[in-house]
């Protein structure tokens, strides 16, 4: 998902170019805001952190773009490409190490995991729309 300031900041093309150019197939994409109830979900594994209303703030801000990207170890590579959570600590190459300064405003999410994939694509996407 390319977060609020990733599309704020017009980084859509650019994202997606290099999720395109690593080989990943995007299955699915769609521009969407996201309503409070849906980001307590997306983030539930947060409830309780000091930084979760900061966090569902700020992802509720503005359009998000959400993908479902598809490949070989397509969840590892996404997260590989990604970079680190924190950009000022995430490598250059990567999305956040080139793109990003703030943990909190850090351009895009991925997945960390397939079950994790399944569950968000769920929030976003209805079964005819996965369908690639
Ligand atoms: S934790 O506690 O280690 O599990 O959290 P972390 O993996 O570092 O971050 C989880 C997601 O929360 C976002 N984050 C923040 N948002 C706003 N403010 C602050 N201070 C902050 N710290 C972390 C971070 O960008 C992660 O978002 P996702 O979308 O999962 O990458």
């Amino acid at each position: 998902m390319i977060k609020p300031d990733g599309v704020k900041r017009r980084l859509v093309g650019e994202i997606v170019a290099r999720i395109e150019r690593k080989g990943l197939n995007i299955v699915s994409m769609k521009m969407v805001k996201i309503d409070r109830n849906t980001a307590e979900k997306l983030y539930e594994e947060h409830k309780g952190k000091s930084f979760f209303n900061e966090l569902v703030s700020y992802i509720t801000s503005g359009p998000v773009v959400c993908m479902v990207i598809e490949g070989d170890e397509a969840v590892k590579v996404m997260r590989t490409l990604i970079g680190s959570t924190d950009p000022k600590e995430a490598s250059p190459g990567t999305i956040r190490g080139d793109l990003a300064m703030s943990k909190g405003e850090n351009v895009i999410h991925a997945s960390d995991a397939e079950e994790k994939a399944k569950k968000e694509m769920s929030l976003f996407f209805s079964q005819n729309e996965l369908t690639g």
